[in-house]
């Protein structure tokens, strides 16, 4: 059975000391509930990892880098690894956020190379695609998403891919307050699932967890969960609140 998973992606946002007060308090509120069929993952900048991994409970709580290098190591200043990340005791990588992808010009065949780095140093890779509205307006979407996956993704073998985690974001509902409707955004998660079954077969497809993100908050994450396709969600904006976050951790 596929994973319920609710991640929290803070983005470039928290001092170590504000980003230490969140994670405690995220994990007070799991441990307290006794929240445990959810796979709950933190996503701090590079510069918290370590400490954010030592306020947790591992064992209720994973916690993720927001992005990594697509080399292994050597002369490449301010990069970090795939390694390195390990070594801090983080299990999940975001790869591929349409921010890198916009801000920092990063492509399918660039995200291809860290995906693989991160499968080759024991990290669970959470791939992001997602259309811009231009893109959905012009009835472009599918096509979008179909290519995201194909060059991005699809020359994993099946084992690699059996470890990936795939999060639709369409550029238009991030951090915009409009959130796609859930059957906008199942129709997607649906499609998605398709193309893996085809490309790969029916029980990856069944047993790859698909993430929501874009505006997903407290008050709209039981609606989008509800779907058939949509295994939770990947927060920004609201991730930053212990409150908030803990509500959509419980919103299945
Ligand atoms: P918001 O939840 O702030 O829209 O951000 C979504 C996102 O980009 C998560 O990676």
């Amino acid at each position: 059975m596929r994973k319920k998973i609710v991640a929290g992606n803070w983005k470039m946002n928290t001092d170590i000391r504000e980003g230490i007060t969140l994670a405690k308090e995220v994990n007070r509120l799991i441990a307290e509930n006794h929240v445990s069929y959810t796979t709950v993952i933190l996503s701090p900048p590079f510069t918290h990892l370590t400490e954010i991994v030592k306020s947790v409970n591992l064992n209720r709580i994973s916690v993720s880098a927001q992005n990594c290098s697509s080399e292994p190591k050597g002369a490449f200043t301010g990069e970090v690894s795939a390694n390195m990340i390990k070594s801090t005791g983080c299990t999940h990588v975001i790869i591929g956020h349409s921010e890198r992808r916009t801000y920092f010009k990063e492509d399918n065949f660039l995200l291809n190379k860290k995906v693989k780095h991160a499968l080759q140093n024991d990290l669970i890779p959470i791939f992001c695609i997602g259309e811009i509205l231009k893109e959905r307006e012009e009835g472009k979407l599918f096509e979008v998403v179909k290519t995201q996956l194909e060059e991005g993704l699809f020359n994993l073998s099946r084992e690699e891919f059996s470890n990936v985690v795939i999060a639709y974001e369409p550029v238009w509902a991030i951090g915009t307050g409009i959130t796609a409707t859930p059957l906008q955004a199942q129709e997607m998660h649906a499609y998605i699932r398709k193309l893996i079954a085809e490309k790969y077969d029916a029980e990856i497809a069944e047993n790859t967890s698909l993430l929501y993100g874009g505006s997903c908050n407290a008050g709209n994450a039981k609606d989008l969960f509800s779907q058939a396709d949509i295994d939770g969600g990947l927060i920004g904006g609201a991730s930053l609140k212990a409150d908030d976050f803990y509500k959509i951790i419980t919103s299945f």
